[in-house]
């Protein structure tokens, strides 16, 4: 497997531009491919941001932050993407949009190429059968804020091969992040048991257990985490949950995956949470404050 040097990374949202800047500051040549010049000058002001303030708390000097700003480049060619050793599509959740940059991209790339896929819920083995190398295809699964978590899933397909999967792994590692293994069935790990967790605490919203603000701080001051369920879900998106679930959901029929009634209305209602300025909480207001839902 050859050594891998340049960084593809396909889309600049939050976790696209979140693995290009943790790509750049590891010392890989890295280029973020987005749709329009709009979001590509988005994406690169949020890791010049991020970056900034790194250096304001004294965790990275001026002259490493110049360097890996050096080493970034954003841009709306796709073809730009095709000299990279490995490719990581990190756009929105919708096979057809991921496989139609992975069809031209695989015509484009080298056959040393890796594709990896950032997605949360979908199958890998139906990005893989979209290309000529689906033995080159794997997941690598991480974390919001990717600067700040340390995990990567690194997910093998039925046809991934060893080469592939080690060269992931090890390039996971070279991204300073703690890699797992995990097969490709929906969730992986993480969201196989943190989904059905979040969607139990609306299920206990809805049955009037406790309120929104008891449900978060039982569940941070009980057991340690960072954040209780429902600013999580805020954190991750309620659109973006709804969508792992629904995928969760297809894929094993069992209830515990299927996304509640009330996350589905606050979904239609455009309350996604921190992105919408609305979810559980109101975040027009400092400190947020807990949202009037109705129920
Ligand atoms: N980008 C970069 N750095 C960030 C950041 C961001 N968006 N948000 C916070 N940070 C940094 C801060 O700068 C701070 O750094 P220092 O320690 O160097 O000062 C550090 O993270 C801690 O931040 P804060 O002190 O502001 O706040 P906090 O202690 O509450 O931590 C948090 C914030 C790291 C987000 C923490 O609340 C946390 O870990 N929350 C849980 C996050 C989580 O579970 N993520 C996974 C979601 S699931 C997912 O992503 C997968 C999926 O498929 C849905």
């Amino acid at each position: 497997m050859a050594e891998i040097k340049t960084v593809g990374v396909l889309g600049a949202g939050l976790m696209g531009s979140g693995i290009a800047q943790v790509a750049a500051q590891a010392g890989f040549d890295t280029r973020v491919r987005e749709v329009s010049d709009a979001l590509s000058a988005r994406g690169l002001a949020g890791v010049e941001k991020q970056l900034a303030r790194a250096v304001e708390k004294g965790k990275l000097t001026a002259d490493d932050r110049q360097a890996a700003l050096g080493r970034l480049r954003f841009t709306t060619d796709l073809g730009a993407l095709a000299q990279c050793d490995i490719v990581i599509e990190a756009v929105t959740e919708d096979l057809e949009v991921k496989n139609a940059l992975w069809r031209e991209l695989d015509a484009q790339c080298p056959p040393h190429t890796i594709f990896a896929s950032n997605t949360s819920s979908l199958t890998i083995a139906a990005m893989a059968a979209a290309t000529s190398r689906a033995d080159r295809m794997v997941g690598l699964h991480f974390f919001n804020p990717v600067p700040v978590m340390k995990l990567v899933e690194v997910v093998r397909t039925v046809t991934t091969s060893d080469a592939t999967f080690d060269a992931a792994f090890q390039f996971a590692r070279q991204l300073g992040k703690e890699p797992i293994a995990a097969k490709d069935s929906s969730g992986f790990v993480v969201n196989l048991l943190l989904v059905p967790y979040m969607l139990d605490a609306i299920t206990a919203l809805e049955r009037g257990v406790a309120s929104v603000e008891d449900i978060d701080k039982g569940m941070q001051l009980g057991t340690g985490h960072p954040m209780g369920p429902f600013t999580l879900l805020d954190f991750v998106g309620l659109d973006t949950t709804y969508k792992i679930a629904e995928i969760m959901f297809d894929e094993y029929r069992e209830k515990r995956y299927a996304p509640p009634p009330l996350l589905r209305r606050m979904v239609l209602a455009g309350m996604y949470g921190r992105k919408s300025g609305k979810g559980f909480y109101d975040y027009s207001v400092d400190p947020p404050k807990v949202a009037a839902l109705g129920i």
